[in-house]
């Protein structure tokens, strides 16, 4: 199993930064949503070099991390083992979880992962196969309103202003100008209707959005600001969302 984040992951690993993530707006949105976990089985999808496990682990989840890229597991393991806080790490493609054992869990999160996966039906079908009954699931990806493969900028009499198109055209795109993932591996796009629906038919209830605008104070944030221009602070840089899997 190969992904593209294995070519990035140092880069990745630097660009996420040591910061704590209590201290990360976007995540913060999350945490808004999902509220105290201690004591909670928790799945992070999509879990990269795990900061988002380490975090949620030392408020006293069980937490397993779950990837696609064995170098970002690597340095994910390696912090396992300076400090370890029982986090189990599977090395695994989240579009094929119909059948995974390693569940069931309270909780499934996955932090600006979704939008760079091909599958989302599958990916979702597999999350609600994780959870166990009203389970929850919560995520957060970049914008799909407003951050599509053709969004920029443009002056106007009364200042710049964003332009956003090809907003119905779904999948792969890749940015030359971002500095984030989108420009190093790229994304995959689609619409708000489509995110809603898969997730409606993964039978996972839609409970609550959330719609953060840009961080300007943490290091970096995430390719988000497109130009550092507050052109970007006037829509929402990240969309929340927490689901809960309907019960039989
Ligand atoms: C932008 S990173 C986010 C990582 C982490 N959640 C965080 O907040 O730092 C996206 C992650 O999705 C993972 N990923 C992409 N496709 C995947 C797949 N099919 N199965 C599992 N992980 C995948 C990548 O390896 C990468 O770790």
């Amino acid at each position: 199993m190969v992904s593209s984040y294995d070519e990035i992951a140092e880069w990745y690993d630097n660009w996420v930064g040591t910061y704590s993530m209590s201290d990360d707006p976007y995540f913060r949105a999350i945490e808004a949503l999902i509220g105290d976990v201690a004591g909670q089985r928790i799945c992070d999808l999509a879990c990269g070099q795990g900061r988002v496990a380490r975090h949620l682990a030392a408020q006293g989840a069980s937490v397993v991390g779950v990837d696609l890229s064995a170098k970002l597991l690597e340095i994910a393991r390696r912090h396992e083992a300076n400090e370890p806080l029982g986090i189990e790490y599977i090395h695994a493609d989240v579009q094929q979880l119909d059948d995974a054992t390693f569940g069931p869990f309270d909780g499934v999160v996955s932090s600006m992962a979704l939008m760079d996966i091909p599958d989302l039906a599958d990916t979702v079908r597999g999350v609600a196969h994780l959870l166990r009954p009203e389970g929850w699931f919560a995520f957060s990806i970049l914008h799909p309103c407003f951050h599509t493969s053709q969004s920029g900028e443009i002056e106007t009499p009364t200042g710049a202003a964003c332009t956003i198109s090809r907003y119905f055209a779904e999948g792969y795109w890749r940015s030359d100008t971002r500095t984030g993932p989108p420009g190093k591996v790229g994304a995959y796009h689609r619409t708000l209707s489509t995110y809603v629906n898969a997730l409606s038919d993964a039978g996972l209830q839609l409970v609550r959005l959330s719609e953060p605008g840009v961080a300007n104070d943490i290091p970096q944030s995430p390719g988000l600001s497109q130009s550092g221009r507050p052109v970007w602070e006037e829509v929402p840089a990240i969309l929340v969302a927490f689901c809960r899997k309907r019960a039989l």
